[in-house]
């Protein structure tokens, strides 16, 4: 069901911040693929995360890919703070702005965009974007925290992108986010995901090499 190769995709909201730098090159090395920002705003989430700052921080050390994911409630407002420093920006389809207008204003700024929908929300609110984005982003735990639980109905969403994403010619990565480890990482793959975000299982592993290994195969 997958075509596309496994992207590993460590969530730095799992680290140790005292040590951010060194966390950031710690997971590299253990062959991350790309890293995950979550950015949080305490009113699209109940958490406040971090944001531009820290971002250009991480920017200045990575040597992967960072993949920008906005829980704020005016990513259109926003993501222009972030742009100059990621690969990917990817936003909710959730809270009231124009997604079109910024998915174009992403891709315009250089950056690849993606779309996240959160579990409540139906597939069908995505459907219309899926033409013009570069990821889109099924949520497997309610965002705004980490460490919660897989939501396995979530991946009839995931089933449904890759089957429109094959119907429609399309070319998207499927990314899953929250509660991922070795087994739901499994299931994930299997219905058609290919990014894996995992933040406690890798950051929290005693060897993270093993744990990035064990979600990619
Ligand atoms: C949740 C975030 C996730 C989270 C994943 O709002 O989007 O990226 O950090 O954490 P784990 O892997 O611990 O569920
Ligand atoms: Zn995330």
């Amino acid at each position: 069901m997958n075509s596309k190769p496994i992207i590993v995709a460590p969530s730095v909201l799992a680290c140790d911040f005292n040590h951010l730098g060194a966390e950031c090159e710690r997971i590299e090395k253990a062959g991350a693929n790309w890293l995950h920002l979550d950015v949080m705003d305490g009113h699209f989430v109940d958490n406040i995360s971090f944001g531009p700052p820290v971002v250009e921080s991480i920017a200045k050390i990575a040597t992967v890919p960072l993949d920008t994911h906005l829980m704020i409630k005016r990513p259109d407002h926003f993501f222009p703070r972030f742009i100059r420093y990621v690969h990917n920006i990817t936003i909710h389809v959730e809270p009231d702005y124009d997604i079109g207008s910024t998915l174009r204003g992403i891709r315009a700024g250089g950056a690849t965009c993606g779309l996240a929908i959160s579990p409540p929300t139906p597939f069908e609110k995505v459907e219309p974007y899926l033409n013009q984005i570069d990821l889109l982003l099924v949520m497997t735990v309610n965002p705004g925290f980490g460490g919660q639980t897989f939501m396995e109905p979530m991946m009839a969403k995931v089933k449904r992108a890759a089957q429109l994403r094959a119907e429609r010619g399309l070319d998207f990565h499927i990314e899953v986010d929250g509660g991922i480890n070795p087994n739901t990482a499994a299931v994930a793959r299997e219905c058609g995901a290919n990014v894996l975000v995992a933040g406690t299982d890798i950051f929290k592993a005693h060897d993270a090499a093993l744990a990035i290994k064990e979600l990619r195969d």
